[in-house]
């Protein structure tokens, strides 16, 4: 059997407990709630909760008053907290506290006077969330997903302030920040990328060089898994994205001795559990 080694880290992090936690008591306590989109980008969990009373909203007209809705870790923006109060919904806030201290920053930077660039990606429900905290404070701002991204749509400003989505690549990032601080006079940073993502990232990109294999568990949606395939894939090219244990195909173990297995914070244990009983069951 091949050695396989699960980093520490892999599965969900402590703000997607949290709000998988009060989903589950949401649906327990009120007999039925709603989330603002799917809970995690997992599509097992989002099954899971459904037969929870859990239930993703499509609309928020779909909404009657004293109906309960949970915001995602996410967060949302301002005027979405105000629309649902307005509908005297039953709110239970689960936005991450990371999340939350980006919105601080933000305003921070806007009050201080500078021009926000905000490393993340585009339409993504933390970043639609963060730009509503821009907004709120009329600041002014830019998302960039890559170098390209960020060359291209560099402002003509002396004074610019950074963020980070919680989520993403620290190499990215320090690249990024590098990049804007010789072309700007004035320079504020926050590194908001939160320890649950830097600390997964760093056993990836060390345990990727260990082994011959990698797999990586996670929902093809989940922006913060397919980062970590990437960083793996860079390092080992010899990696592979999964959802679950069913995708693994044999051919990829024949002469494989040691495995690296990782996976992204909207990853439940038990699928973990499900792929490495698989990899063990190939490995015989
Ligand atoms: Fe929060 Fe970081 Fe998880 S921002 S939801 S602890 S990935």
């Amino acid at each position: 059997m091949a050695n396989i080694k699960i980093a520490d880290s892999a599965g969900f992090c402590f703000g997607v407990k949290i709000a998988v936690d009060s989903a589950i008591d949401a649906g327990k306590k009120y007999g039925k709630a709603y989330t603002n989109g799917p809970i995690i980008h997992n599509k097992q969990v989002v099954q899971f909760l459904e037969g929870m009373n859990v239930k993703e909203l499509s609309s928020y007209d779909e909404l009657k008053k004293g109906d309960t809705i949970l915001i995602r870790s996410h967060g949302v923006p301002p005027k979405t907290e105000r629309k649902l109060k307005e509908l005297g919904v039953n709110v239970i806030d689960a936005t991450c506290p990371f999340v939350k201290k980006v919105h601080d920053k933000v305003r921070q930077l806007v009050e201080e006077g500078y021009y926000v660039i905000i490393i993340g990606e585009e339409g993504h429900p933390e970043v639609i969330g963060i730009l509503g905290h821009l907004e709120e404070v009329g600041g002014k701002g830019i998302v960039v997903e890559n170098m390209d991204d960020l060359i291209r749509k560099f402002p003509k400003r002396n004074k610019v302030g950074v963020v980070a989505q919680t989520t993403q690549n620290e190499e990215f990032f320090e690249e990024a920040v590098g990049y804007i601080a010789s072309n700007v006079e004035e320079l504020k940073v926050f590194n908001t990328i939160c320890d649950a993502t830097s600390v997964r990232q760093e056993e990836v990109k060390k345990l990727a060089t260990e082994v011959d294999l990698m797999i990586i568990i996670g929902g093809k949606h989940s922006g913060n898994t397919r980062r970590l395939a990437q960083i793996s894939k860079a390092l080992n090219p010899n990696t592979y994205h999964i959802e679950k244990a069913e995708e693994l195909n044999p051919e990829w173990f024949k002469n494989v001795e040691n495995i690296g297995v990782s996976a992204g914070a909207s990853t439940p244990d038990w699928i973990i559990k499900e792929v490495v009983e698989k990899i063990q069951e190939l490995t015989k």
